[in-house]
């Protein structure tokens, strides 16, 4: 733990020591429900209301960009029961909740390959994204069948087909037209990448975008998450120092 916060201490936060990105990678689904002798599925119904939260606290504290990893290309490894759990949690999810995205002013983005999804999945996210659109409020994003290699590869052969028509020259190519190629463009980098249940790795998220990131992790279970590990996650990312190769 970076700090001594109790996890119930009410705390302030001045504007400029809130993350405007917060990266959340939701992990421990399984663990949790295994450990109470319960369905790895079960899990991830506990995990859905824990994103509740989640959502609920980047509201409260006027958190302008949450981009949350909810299934990863390498996902679909998963036994296909769970699989399909997942993805019927994730429809199920959208349709209940959209109509409070509205109210709250939430706009919705999914990033990641629309490759080979069935037809409803494509429903579900064209639907989340048309009706959030005119949204200013939060902005969620949703990272889903998401895997960060696989952007920056799309992102690589697009800008040479381009230089391969003619259409770009070579020493057009910067950080800043790459940024531009990936699923996240317009976005600004996360601020922090907080990842639930003790793994301490990216597992494919946001690997371009997260160079500067600050990292924190908790050995709490996703379904675990509530407020309090919320305020517990920003009093960390409050006492961190950011440098970004300068002497600060
Ligand atoms: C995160 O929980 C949810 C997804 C990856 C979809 P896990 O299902 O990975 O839970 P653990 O890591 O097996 O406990
Ligand atoms: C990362 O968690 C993906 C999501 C949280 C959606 P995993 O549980 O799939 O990651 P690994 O396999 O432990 O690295
Ligand atoms: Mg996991």
């Amino acid at each position: 733990m970076d700090s001594a916060l109790a996890k119930s201490t009410p705390i302030e936060f001045t504007p400029d020591q809130l993350p405007a990105h917060i990266g959340v990678i939701m992990d421990g689904n399984g663990r949790w429900a295994e450990e109470r002798g319960k369905h790895r599925t079960e899990g991830h119904r506990a995990g859905v209301d824990a994103l509740r939260r989640l959502i609920a606290c980047a509201i409260e504290f006027d958190i302008k960009y949450l981009t949350i990893f909810s299934f990863s290309s390498e996902n679909w490894r998963r036994p296909p029961d769970e699989v399909n759990t997942i993805l019927g949690l994730m429809k199920k999810f959208v349709a209940s909740d959209i109509g409070t995205f509205v109210k709250n002013n939430v706009r919705v983005r999914i990033l990641g390959s629309r490759d080979g999804l069935n037809s409803s999945v494509l429903k579900m996210i064209k639907d989340a994204e048309d009706r959030t659109q005119h949204c200013t409020g939060l902005r969620l994003n949703v990272a889903f069948n998401y895997g960060s290699r696989t952007e920056l590869l799309d992102a690589a052969k697009a800008i040479a087909a381009r230089v391969a028509n003619g259409d770009l020259d070579l020493n057009d190519i910067d950080e800043n037209m790459f940024t531009q190629s990936l699923y996240t463009a317009d976005l600004p980098d996360p601020d922090v990448i907080f990842r639930t249940s003790g793994e301490q790795r990216l597992s494919n998220f946001l690997l371009w975008q997260a160079a500067y990131s600050e990292f924190i992790f908790s050995e709490e279970y996703w379904p675990d998450f509530d407020r309090a590990s919320f305020l517990s996650l920003l009093d960390s990312y409050a006492g961190r120092k950011r440098r970004f190769g300068s002497v600060g």
